[in-house]
């Protein structure tokens, strides 16, 4: 079942990241959707200052993966842009599956990769604009439901 997060602020968005990166593990996907602007580098951001990432997070938008490996980050993580993938048969070449058997990914524009939706490892988050106001629908797969 989605429920719905009020993102008002940048705190806001503090709050989500740290309460996910807590139940964050090894083969999770943690999907950002949502329209340009929309908060998803900001959370993934976020979500890597809570892994214990210091520093700089490049968007990974020309690189399409950055990785993170421990010690700096509590676990493995692979932080994903897909947005300029657009023939889905690119997605087949980053090798998607052997980066999720060892670390944790954060994927902006899954859609892209035809998305994640049926799979009980994926936290779908979807960041929208309403006027003023900035929503998270947040969506849990099977496995995040024990957490
Ligand atoms: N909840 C929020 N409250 C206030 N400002 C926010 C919030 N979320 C994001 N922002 C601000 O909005 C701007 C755009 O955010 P961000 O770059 O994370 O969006 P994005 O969804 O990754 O966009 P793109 O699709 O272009 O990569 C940034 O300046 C960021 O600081
Ligand atoms: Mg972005």
């Amino acid at each position: 079942m989605p429920t719905t997060a009020e993102l008002p602020n940048l705190d806001a968005v503090d709050r989500l990241g740290s309460a996910i990166a807590q139940k964050l593990k090894v083969g999770d996907v943690v999907a950002l959707s949502g329209t340009l602007g929309a908060g998803k580098t900001t959370l993934a951001r976020a979500i890597l200052r809570h892994l214990g990432h210091e520093g700089d997070v490049p968007s990974p938008s020309f690189t399409i993966l950055e990785v993170y490996e421990p010690p700096s980050v509590r676990l493995p993580l692979v932080h994903a842009d897909f947005y300029r993938l657009d023939d889905p048969s690119e997605a087949d070449q980053l090798g998607l599956e052997e980066y999720r058997a060892d670390a944790a990914m954060i994927a902006e524009w899954p859609e892209n990769v035809g998305g994640f939706a049926h799979d009980e490892r994926c936290l779908q988050i979807d960041l929208s604009l309403v006027g003023e106001r900035r929503i998270a629908k947040i969506e849990p797969g099977k496995d995040w439901l024990k957490r």
